[in-house]
C-alpha cells in the first residue's frame, strides 16, 4: 500500500511519532510518505491508500491547527498524537478533523513524548489491517 504520514510538530516529539509511523509501515514494506501537513506531497496524497495524521496536544482547541491539512478524500486515515501527561479527548478531535477534511476515519492513538516508540508498530499493523479492509476490491 502507498501510506502518508502528515503531521504538525511544534518542539519535535510528532515529527518523531510521524518517522516511527513512517519506519515502521516501511518495514512492513509498504510505500510511504512522511511530511508536516504544510510540505504534504500532494501527487503522493492523492494516490495514497492510507493517510496517517498526526498533531500534539493543547490543553485549549487541540486540532484547529491541522485545518491547513489538504482534503483526504475518501482515504481511511487514522490520527496519531502526542502529549506530555493527559491527551484528553484530543484523538477524538482529530477524528473530527478528518471527518471534516473529507476522510475516513479508522481511530487513532495518543502517544506519550517520553514513552516513544512504545505502541508505534502495533499502532500501525492495525491501522493498515483496517485500511485494507476498507479499500474497494482488496
Ligand atoms: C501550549 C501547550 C499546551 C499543552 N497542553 C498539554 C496538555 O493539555 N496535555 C498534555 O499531555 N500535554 C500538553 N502539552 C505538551 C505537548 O502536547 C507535548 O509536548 C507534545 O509532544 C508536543 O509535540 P511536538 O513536539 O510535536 O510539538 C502542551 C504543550 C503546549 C506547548
Amino acid at each position: 500500500m502507498k501510506v502518508a504520514v502528515v503531521y504538525q510538530s511544534r518542539t519535535g516529539n510528532t515529527a518523531r511519532a510521524a518517522e516511527l509511523i513512517g519506519a515502521s509501515a516501511q518495514e512492513l514494506g509498504h510505500e510511504v510518505g512522511v511530511w508536516p501537513t504544510d510540505k504534504a506531497n500532494l501527487e503522493f496524497l492523492t494516490d495514497a491508500d492510507i493517510v496517517f495524521l498526526g498533531t500534539w496536544t493543547d490543553g485549549i482547541i487541540v486540532a484547529g491547527r491541522l485545518l491547513d491539512m489538504p482534503g483526504i478524500w475518501g482515504k481511511p486515515t487514522a490520527g496519531f498524537v502526542t502529549h506530555a501527561v493527559h491527551a484528553g479527548k484530543v484523538v477524538e478531535k482529530v477524528g473530527d478533523v478528518v471527518t471534516l477534511l473529507g476522510g475516513d476515519w479508522i481511530g487513532g492513538r495518543a502517544f506519550r513524548r517520553d514513552k516513544l516508540p512504545q505502541g508505534i508498530a502495533g499502532f500501525v499493523i492495525a491501522a493498515l489491517d483496517e485500511a485494507e479492509a476498507r479499500i474497494p476490491n482488496s
